[in-house]
């Protein structure tokens, strides 16, 4: 009979912590969980009408729970020292210095958060990794718990990956795919996976959730978001072809998705992928290989990474192609500057590299996001430690919270992410979408719109008089030149 966990703690109230906890909260009622963080503002956001981060149905869930079994705290000795299982769910940024630096982990949050864990403990924990870490940090995490508590105590560490997408982040883990919960096998691993899983099967079917062993556990992880990465960047080199040679990669991704081997799903072309994950994981199964002395595995998932830089830079190149070849003192328009539509969030985000490119190229750049803080783009912007750099930045980019007043006398808009708000609206009474007529009319000529997420319709554009120039798919002067028009 294993243990009914009734409290929980989780170390780290981020974009993965945040969400998790609070449908685990919604979904348990007989659990009161807390979620502790060292930052703050962080914590008083959480308890505020103005959550810290943006995620369709995410207010909802908070509404409902807080302060009935969920709580948002500071104190993170009291949260460790009430809980029966604390999920460790705190930042792990690839090292920008030492060994392995650009690409294993930094695991000093996790370890942090684990001596914690040991020092403050007063009885049995189940630990819980959730933040996404290299393969065997669970057993370092335990070499730690053990060498650091108190006599007689006993931890019991589990892997549980989260796969929550951010913008659908709580529909994601309303409806899991699957839950993964990773063990020691062993009579006390095997009794607390089932403790999670009781937590789980609060609201996932139970064939869902697999248990696994440790190693397999944390793998997975990484594994997937390669695998998808990769997806993407089969695709975006894909795109380069069909640019090259009049295909459309919406058409051969449709033709590839039909195969049901291959699925329909995350074949899209872009400018490239963003976010916290994809990079890193990729980065960290790189170091991994490399470690593990099997340097042509290392070689083959670091070029879904470089193929994605690639990729951002294919894209500018075509922006300085079409402008004349020259985009000094021109005004560009970004229309988006989060990694993906529906969250505020810019980390790895590619219209960050594509702004630094612009800038370099001496272009006036306008950017536009509906949920990106301005902060936050200066901050992405801005190069640490250069002491002038805002102010010449200042000079060079403008941040506007008007979609249209952003796009009024630019040489081109170049779209990056894929917000609703971007596309063509149905009709004039659409005011969800965009109304590029109006667009148009306030234009430099010819009035050039790169899209760099497949969210426009060439002919439509064109007929309003656009020369649009979208990812996988020739440009104006291709066809022009092969006569196929
Ligand atoms: C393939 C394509 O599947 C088919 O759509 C196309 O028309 C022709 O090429 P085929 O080569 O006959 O068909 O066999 P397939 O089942 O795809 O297997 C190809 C190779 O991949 C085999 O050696 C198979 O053993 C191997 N394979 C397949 C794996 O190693 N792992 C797998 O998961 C699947
Ligand atoms: C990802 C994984 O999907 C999730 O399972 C994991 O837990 C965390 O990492 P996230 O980074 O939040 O989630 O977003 P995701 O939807 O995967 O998009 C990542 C990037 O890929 C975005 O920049 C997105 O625009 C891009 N993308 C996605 C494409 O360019 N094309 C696609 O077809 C799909
Ligand atoms: P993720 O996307 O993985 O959720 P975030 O950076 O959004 O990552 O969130 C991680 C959170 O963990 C941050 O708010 C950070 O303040 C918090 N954190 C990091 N280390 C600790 C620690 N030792 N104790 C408590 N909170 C921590």
């Amino acid at each position: 009979p294993h243990r009914k966990v009734t409290k929980i703690c989780c170390i780290g109230a981020g974009y993965v912590g945040g969400p998790t906890c609070a449908v685990i909260a919604l979904k348990n009622t007989h659990i009161i969980v807390t979620i502790v963080d060292v930052n703050p503002t962080r914590i008083a956001a959480w308890n505020s009408d103005s959550l810290p981060i943006y995620e369709p149905g995410l207010d909802a869930v908070v509404k409902e729970c807080r302060g009935r079994n969920l709580f948002f705290s500071t104190d993170v000795d009291k949260g460790i020292l009430e809980a029966d299982l604390i999920f460790v769910s705190v930042n792990t940024p690839t090292k920008t210095q030492g060994v392995g630096a650009g690409y294993a982990a930094d695991l000093g949050y996790v370890e942090a958060a684990t001596r914690r864990v040991a020092e403050v403990a007063t009885g049995d924990k189940i630990v819980v990794e959730k933040s996404t870490v290299p393969c065997r940090t669970a057993q370092s995490m335990r070499v730690i718990l053990e060498a650091n508590s108190r006599p007689g105590i006993h931890f019991d560490i589990l892997s549980n990956p989260e796969f929550l997408a951010e913008g659908t982040a709580i529909s994601d883990l309303m409806c899991p795919d699957r839950v993964l919960i990773g063990s020691l096998d062993t009579p006390a691993g095997r009794s607390a996976a089932a403790s999670l899983a009781d937590v789980y099967a609060g609201w996932v079917p139970r064939n869902q959730i697999i248990t696994m062993n440790l190693w397999s556990s944390e793998l997975s992880k990484l594994a997937a978001n390669a695998m998808l990465a990769q997806r993407i960047s089969s695709i975006n080199a894909l795109s380069a072809i069909c640019e090259a040679t009049g295909a459309d990669i919406d058409e051969v991704s449709y033709a590839c998705g039909l195969d049901s081997r291959i699925g329909p799903k995350f074949l899209k072309a872009s400018v490239g992928f963003g976010g916290s994950c994809f990079q890193k994981d990729i980065l960290n199964l790189v170091y991994l290989s490399e470690s593990l002395h099997l340097p042509e595995v290392a070689a083959y998932w670091k070029q879904v990474v470089e193929f994605n830089e690639h990729q951002k830079k294919r894209f500018l190149h075509r922006i300085i192609t079409c402008l004349f070849n020259t985009l000094t003192a021109k005004k560009i328009t970004l229309l988006g500057f989060a990694f993906k539509a529906d969250t505020g969030d810019t980390r790895e985000s590619p219209a960050i590299t594509l702004a630094k490119y612009l800038r370099a190229e001496r272009a006036h750049i306008t950017i536009y996001d509906p949920q990106v803080t301005e902060d936050q783009i200066w901050l992405d912007l801005s190069e640490p430690g250069v002491v002038d750099d805002i102010e010449s930045l200042k000079k060079q980019v403008t941040i506007c919270n008007n979609k249209y007043e952003a796009c009024e006398g630019a040489d081109a808009v170049v779209v990056c992410t894929e917000w609703k708000e971007f596309k063509m609206q149905k009709d004039p009474a659409d005011t969800r979408g965009m109304d590029w007529t109006r667009v148009y009319e306030k234009m430099k000529k010819p009035a050039f719109v790169f899209d760099g997420r497949l969210i426009l319709d060439v002919h439509r554009m064109e007929e309003i008089g656009f020369q649009l120039e979208s990812i996988g798919r020739p440009g104006k002067g291709f066809r022009r030149s092969k006569d196929w028009e």
